[in-house]
């Protein structure tokens, strides 16, 4: 078996959210080499010559290359972004059996080969392909990490910033949960420049409801998006470039993504979306965050709804 010591990666499913995160990737020259996998392999083959042509403009070089499940067994990373899309009016949950029966025949195949890395799951509904990949891989825990509410709480650090005018990079907030309808805003943790959201909603209880407000157009972001042009691609392809640069540079940083919880929030033997110390070792471990009595209630009602899908895909139990 070869060493996966490189950070050679290799992306499975080259469609609207693999060819955005490839573009991210080559743009930011955090990896030498993007091998990338699809079963369309004319339009595959277009992709990586026109991504290839944009290297030369790069921070660093990035070797990208078309390949076959031959590559995984030397690879740092596998980023899983094959499968069917939601299409308008679908929700997340409804593509379960699609995208299932594809992430266990990829992961299977990639496991064939020695592959002895990290899996990086963005496709949908990402919190059961999460589980899928670490039930399918029988790789450890840290070693599986899905996406999560990356991109929710991207959005929603964004609309924060846009209601305060300031740089969403000096707003922290986490949405936590399903990645999906019965996601949730951590609002008791969140600070925006550094003052706590808590003590301002003490300061102006009206100010609630206009925050619920934006959550909900944060979670219901993805519909709006699909409706006006078919699929969401830039913002989850700049959180999955996030998530491969956490790890290819060991940089111990808080991301939510989806890990499997084991005791946290009160939760066992379920991925969900929860902020995460993520390095070269993948999820250094959870971080459970302090919720109210009424964020704990949504974030178990997040875990029961996806406990029902789990339970309907591995009727035997795990
Ligand atoms: N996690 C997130 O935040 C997030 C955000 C947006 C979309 N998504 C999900 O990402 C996935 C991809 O979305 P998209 O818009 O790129 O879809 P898409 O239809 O544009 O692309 C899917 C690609 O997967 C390929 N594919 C299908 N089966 C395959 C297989 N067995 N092996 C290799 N390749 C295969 C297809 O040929 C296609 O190129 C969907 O499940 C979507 O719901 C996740």
């Amino acid at each position: 078996m070869k060493q996966n010591v490189g950070n050679k990666i290799v992306l499975i499913g080259a469609g609207d959210v693999g060819v955005a995160y490839a573009y991210a990737l080559v743009n930011q020259g955090t990896v030498d080499h993007l091998v990338i996998i699809d079963i369309d392999e004319a339009k595959l083959e277009g992709n990586v010559m026109d991504l290839n042509h944009g290297v030369v403009w790069a921070s660093s070089r990035t070797r990208v290359t078309a390949g076959t499940y031959e590559d995984c067994a030397d690879a740092a990373i596998i980023v899983l972004c094959a499968g069917a899309a939601q299409k308008p009016g679908e929700t997340r949950l409804q593509l379960v059996d699609k995208n299932v029966a594809i992430t266990r025949s990829i992961v299977e195949q990639a496991m064939a080969t020695g592959f002895d890395g990290i899996f990086l799951v963005a496709s949908n509904p990402v919190d059961i392909l999460t589980y899928v990949t670490l039930k399918s891989s029988g790789l450890k825990p840290h070693r599986i990490i899905g996406s999560g509410t990356v991109l929710d709480s991207a959005r929603f650090r964004y609309m924060l910033g846009e209601l305060y005018e300031v740089a969403p990079s000096s707003v922290h907030a986490y949405i936590i949960g399903e990645h999906g309808d019965t996601e949730l805003p951590v609002l008791s943790s969140a600070t925006i420049a550094g003052i706590s959201m808590r003590r301002m909603l003490e300061k102006d209880p009206a100010l609630e409801a206009r925050l619920e407000k934006i959550f909900e157009e944060t979670r219901d972001a993805a519909y709006r998006i699909i409706d006006a042009k078919g699929s969401t691609s830039y913002g989850i392809g700049m959180g999955l470039a996030r998530i491969t640069k956490a790890i290819i540079q060991n940089q111990d940083v808080a991301l939510p993504v989806s890990a499997l919880l084991q005791g946290e929030y009160g939760q066992a033997d379920i991925c969900l979306g929860t902020p995460a110390i993520i390095n070269r070792n993948g999820i250094r471990r959870v971080v459970e965050l302090e919720l109210t009595e009424h964020e704990m209630a949504r974030f178990t009602h997040s875990a029961d709804t996806l406990r029902e899908i789990r339970d309907r895909i591995f009727p035997d139990g795990a």
